[in-house]
Formats: structure tokens, C-alpha cells, sequence
């Protein structure tokens, strides 16, 4: 008897230590379920001297009855807590989640655009060597864009890439024409950042070579690319430029597509937005990976990202990009 005195303390205690729903819901498996100690004990009244069977069973059973109105007792308490804490009147928390950066869709639109017209993707390192972005596009050493005020080095001859055009010798030198690439990226210059220029900004290169390629075969690509990005009435016009990589040369500039050419604030009253570069590769950037210009030609282009999302998402400072103002990512 005394030491069923001891267990009923033992078990007391322990279903008092509940201190939730689901450990008191534990309690009442460990003690009372069928296999459970006390009913356990019960069954064991037979091997009890029948002198002591009457106070066994009165014992064990006021013990049963005890740990059940407990254990009731305690559900009850935790089940309030909860429904205490749950107020099915209140609105629903709204949860925020992410969204695209503009960049991001603009270049997978970019990318889906060309891809459509048999373009794939490439890309090449960031740390680039004057040799991939200079010499080998045919920049010769007293260019401009040479000059360390320009471009930042990270030591000597190694400079973060000033323009995606270095993917174009990358893209050659590594297999045999025909090659018809895009490669969007991160390029970067020394510049002193304002409402249309920051340091680090993106371009996507395109370069088509093959036999027989030619000016109005880039024409078209150009004119097919900004007619599906800014609508069919876009028209796209070339005026002739000088880059060094390219022969001839042109910069590609779009009808406005806000005031549709009569001059508005966006086109600064010129009706035409000036979008990009391009050109026919020139023949001693083909030679320079070993391609025989006399059988292959080819065209590039390059165009900005941001300039392309700024006017298409009405965007009109370009460090709105990397601010990471959320009142601005959100919109997309
Ligand atoms: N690399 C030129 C720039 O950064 C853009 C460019 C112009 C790329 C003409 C080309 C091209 O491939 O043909 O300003």
C-alpha cells in the first residue's frame, strides 16, 4: 500500500507537469489507455491476498478517477488558451512576396525575343583581360575607352569588362561559324553617376556570323526585336556611327513610342529614342580569331538594359535600379 501511495504521486505529478494540449493528450495514453499504468495495475488485482484486494481496488480506482478529472481539467484550460488566442473576426495577415527585378524582366523578355529568332545565350567573364576587350575587337592603343579614367583595372591588364562586346571574340574563338549569340550582362565604367549614367549598368551583345550575312539581314533582326518589345507601329531607323569593331556602323534609335514621333519631353522633342549600337563585324576583328572574312561575315549589336526598361516601364532615374527601394521593385 505504501507504494502505491508513492506511484499515485509519481503519476499526480507527472500529469500536473503537462504544460500543453498534446503532452496532457501523452498523459493520458501513458496512464489511462488500455496498456496504460494504472489500467495495467488494475488488471493485477487478482494476484493481490484477498485481505488487501478491497483497498487496492478502492485506491486504484480513486486514483483513476483523479488523473481523468485532471487530465480533462487540463485540456479544458489549454483548449481555452488556444481559442483565446485564434480571433476568426480579424483580417488576414498579407503576406508579402517577391517580385521580378525590372532588369530581370527585361532582359528574359530580351532573351525570349531572340531566342524566338534562333539566338542563343552566352556569356563570358567579368574580369576581363585589354586583350578581349580591346585589342582583339580592334581598338587600337590610342582609343579613348583605353585610357584608365575610363575603365576600371583591377590590376595591370585586368579591367572589370566596359562592354559585353568581349562575349563576341569569347563566343569565336571557341568553335566554328555559323555562330548567332545574345549575351546580356553587367559591364562597368569610371563614371560619375547621375539620372542616366551609373558605374555598373547592363548591355546585351548580338553577333551573327555566317556565309552571306548581311546589313538588312541586321536591319530586320533590329526592326523585328523592337516591334515585338515596343509594339508594331515602332518604326526603327540607322544613322551612321564609327565604333571600331564594326564596318559599317551604325547607332539604331525607335519612333517614340509615347508621343509616336511628334516630339515629347521623353524624346527630348526629337521624336526618335536612340536605343543601341551596330555594325557589320569588321573584318580584322573575324581574322583575330580565324575566321576567314573573305568567306564569312557577319553582324553585332549592342544595346543597353536599362535604357531599354527605363523607356519601356517608364522608369526616369536610372539608379532607381540599384537602390533597392522596395516602394519601386514592388510595381513589377
Ligand atoms: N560596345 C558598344 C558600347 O559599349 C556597343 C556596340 C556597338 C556593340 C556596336 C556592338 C556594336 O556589338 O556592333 O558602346
Amino acid at each position: 500500500m505504501e507504494s502505491l501511495q508513492q506511484i499515485k504521486e509519481r503519476i499526480i505529478n507527472d500529469i500536473n507537469n503537462s504544460a500543453n494540449f498534446a503532452e496532457t493528450e501523452e498523459k493520458r495514453i501513458k496512464y489511462l489507455s488500455k496498456k496504460g499504468e494504472i489500467m495495467l495495475l488494475l488488471d493485477q488485482i487478482k494476484e493481490v491476498p484477498v485481505s488487501d484486494r478491497k483497498e487496492f481496488g478502492q485506491v486504484l480506482n480513486a486514483l483513476k478517477d483523479e488523473a481523468l478529472s485532471l487530465i480533462n481539467g487540463l485540456k479544458e484550460k489549454y483548449s481555452e488558451k488556444v481559442s483565446e488566442k485564434i480571433d476568426l473576426t480579424l483580417p488576414g495577415r498579407k503576406y508579402d512576396t517577391g517580385s521580378y527585378h525590372p532588369l530581370n524582366l527585361m532582359k528574359d523578355e530580351l532573351k525570349k525575343i531572340f531566342r524566338q529568332m534562333g539566338f542563343s545565350v552566352a556569356s563570358g567573364p567579368e574580369v576581363e583581360t585589354e586583350y578581349y576587350i580591346f585589342d582583339a575587337l580592334n581598338m587600337p592603343s590610342w582609343h579613348p575607352a583605353r585610357k584608365v579614367t575610363d575603365s576600371l583595372y583591377v590590376e595591370k591588364d585586368k579591367l572589370l569588362r566596359t562592354e559585353t562586346s568581349s562575349v563576341q571574340i569569347r563566343t569565336m574563338e571557341k568553335g566554328k561559324p555559323p555562330f548567332r549569340i545574345i549575351s546580356p550582362g553587367r559591364v562597368y565604367r569610371n563614371e560619375k553617376e547621375n539620372a542616366t549614367h551609373t558605374a555598373m549598368f547592363h548591355q546585351c551583345e548580338g553577333l551573327y556570323v555566317n556565309k552571306g550575312v548581311t546589313f538588312s539581314e541586321l536591319k530586320g533582326t533590329l526592326k523585328e526585336f523592337f516591334k515585338t518589345l515596343y509594339g508594331k507601329d515602332t518604326v526603327v531607323r540607322f544613322r551612321p556611327h564609327y565604333f571600331p569593331f564594326t564596318e559599317p556602323s551604325a547607332e539604331v534609335d525607335v519612333s517614340c513610342f509615347k508621343c509616336k514621333g511628334k516630339g515629347c519631353a521623353l524624346c527630348k522633342k526629337s521624336g526618335w529614342l536612340e536605343l543601341g549600337g551596330c555594325g557589320m563585324v569588321h573584318p580584322k576583328v573575324l581574322e583575330n580569331v580565324g575566321i576567314d572574312s573573305e568567306i564569312y561575315t557577319g553582324f553585332a549589336f549592342g544595346l543597353g538594359i536599362e535604357r531599354l526598361a527605363m523607356l519601356k516601364y517608364s522608369v526616369n532615374d536610372i539608379r532607381s535600379f540599384t537602390e533597392n527601394d522596395l516602394r519601386f521593385l514592388d510595381q513589377f
